[in-house]
């Protein structure tokens, strides 16, 4: 009885993480947490069969399309990946796939990059794009042709010749740099911020109007394909297949690469991970794949994923510092965030000084005081995070951290609006902090676009008196203040 309710509460709990996930592209848990959630729930299933059923969350991809699209049905379902964590997962993939096969001599496999972004799916007919849609459950995904046609990398006419009917799949992705300059332009228009390049992208993808769509910056890159009119016309190898549809127009995953044997997957492993910090995308592991795609058809399926491909993951980039203090930033509607200032520690290869502490409510869930030893990760590869702490490291002399009353840059009253869990400066403009984020907000590239009246312009000129809480600018005979 305990194990099927632990079952229960585990399915209860995956469930909700994954309409989080893939319907509102907001995650709830990091990802490692959502990894040994459903790892745990595949070893009780795998120790008690009776307890696996078909609506698991372990025999199922994705979530249910969302009500705003129309559907598409995939002809050849859209399916996930077996995850691996340890070299001995990777060993005991090629033992399972050679023992399957009957095969003693090393494989050919095809190694990409995992990248962190949404699956999505093209169907050209007759060379044009005539329809493109997420994964959705697996079955049936959204309908997203409109959107996916604003994204680079999506040929609308293929460039070389290809069957009557191919559909190509792949990721879709935001770069790290892009998605920064995106929530900074959020952030300035007071819009909402996005958790990591994966929501982003999957935000921007899902989106009711293209335009919107059109002005982020995706791109699509393929790494297979579903249904085809004409198998004989595609190469007989995974690789050679990548190739293949770069001649047609597709981006390959960049760092795909064709290699021998087990040992050399674990080297391809362990030096895209050198490199992952560096990459201008997120990955969080790398994929493996039997070269040879007889072979793979051999090998056939398990419920929701092949067994001839496994994605050896890369745990989050994490580290352990101190917490010095906890500052408070004013933003621009005056909202406070607290935020860590820690003892400066790289992070996948990015020295963290600062990671923010979003509002009360998270320092109270983590439990945190200052001086505290704490776990900081890059979510998504890219914004810092304070993940945790270490209790046993706590210092006799910890403090708690007490949310101010007044706001830090000019004294006025800070109110806990009702129903909210941020508080906010009521000064207005007379709020020193306010009146630079206005000012940096008025010049910033989606509204006045002023050139050269960056943050650091803006801060140094307020800093000495010169521009106080706002200042004319003429433009075509108007003046704007
Ligand atoms: S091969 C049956 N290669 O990871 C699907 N997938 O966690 C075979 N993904 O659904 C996919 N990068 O959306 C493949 N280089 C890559 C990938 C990749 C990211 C995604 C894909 C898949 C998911 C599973």
């Amino acid at each position: 009885a305990d194990i099927r309710a632990r079952v229960q509460t585990l399915r209860a709990e995956l469930l909700a993480h994954n309409r989080a996930y893939y319907e509102e592209d907001a995650p709830t848990v990091e990802d490692s947490v959502y990894d040994g959630l459903f790892l745990e729930l595949q070893q009780l299933e795998a120790r008690w069969p009776a307890l696996l059923t078909p609506d698991s969350p372990t025999q199922r991809v994705g979530s249910a399309p969302s009500a705003g699209f129309g559907t598409v049905t995939h002809r050849v379902p859209m399916r996930s990946l077996s995850n691996a964590f340890s070299e001995a997962d990777v060993l005991a993939f090629d033992r399972r796939l050679k023992s399957l096969l009957g095969v003693t001599e090393d494989f050919a496999f095809s190694a990409t990059p995992k990248l962190d972004g949404l699956a999505a799916t093209l169907r050209y007919e007759h060379g044009r794009l005539v329809q493109g849609a997420t994964r959705g459950d697996g079955v049936t995904g959204e309908n997203i042709t409109a959107n996916l046609r604003t994204v680079r990398g999506v040929p609308a006419q293929l460039s070389g010749p290809a069957p009557e009917v191919l559909e190509v799949r792949g990721e879709v992705l935001m770069l790290k740099e892009d998605f920064l300059a995106l929530n900074r332009a959020q952030e300035a228009r007071g819009e909402k911020l996005f958790a990591n390049p994966r929501n982003a992208a999957a935000g921007s993808l899902r989106q009711l109007d293209a335009r919107v769509t059109a002005s982020r910056p995706l791109t699509f890159y393929a790494y297979g394909i579903g249904e085809v009119s004409d198998p004989a016309q595609v190469p007989a190898s995974q690789h050679g297949m990548l190739e293949w549809l770069g001649t047609l127009g597709f981006l390959p995953p960049p760092g795909a690469e064709r290699v021998q044997g087990v040992s050399a997957l674990l080297d391809y492993y362990r030096h895209t991970g050198s490199v992952r910090a560096t990459l201008p995308y997120a990955i969080d592991g790398v994929v493996y794949q039997l070269d040879d795609r007889h072979l793979q058809e051999q090998a056939g399926f398990v419920a929701r994923a092949p067994r001839f491909a496994l994605a050896h993951k890369y745990a989050a980039e994490e580290a352990v510092t101190t917490l010095n203090d906890i500052f408070v930033q004013v933003g621009r509607t005056g909202v406070l965030t607290p935020v860590a200032r820690l003892e400066p520690v790289p992070v996948g290869g990015v020295v963290v000084e600062n990671a923010t502490l979003h509002n009360a409510e998270e320092i109270a869930r983590l439990g945190i005081k200052i001086g505290d030893t704490v776990i900081v990760q890059r979510a998504g590869d890219v914004i810092p995070q304070i993940t945790g702490i270490v209790p046993e490291k706590r210092p006799a002399d910890s403090r708690p951290f007490v949310f101010p009353d007044t706001c830090p840059a000019c004294g006025s009253h800070a109110v806990r609006p009702p129903g909210e869990v941020i508080k906010r400066c009521t000064g207005g403009l007379i709020c020193p902090a306010q009146q630079v984020e206005r000012l940096i907000h008025f010049a910033s590239r989606n509204a006045m676009d002023i050139e050269g009246l960056g943050i650091e312009n803006i801060e140094l000129l307020h800093r000495e008196g010169l521009v106080h809480d706002g200042f004319r600018v003429a433009l075509g005979g108007e003046t704007f203040r």
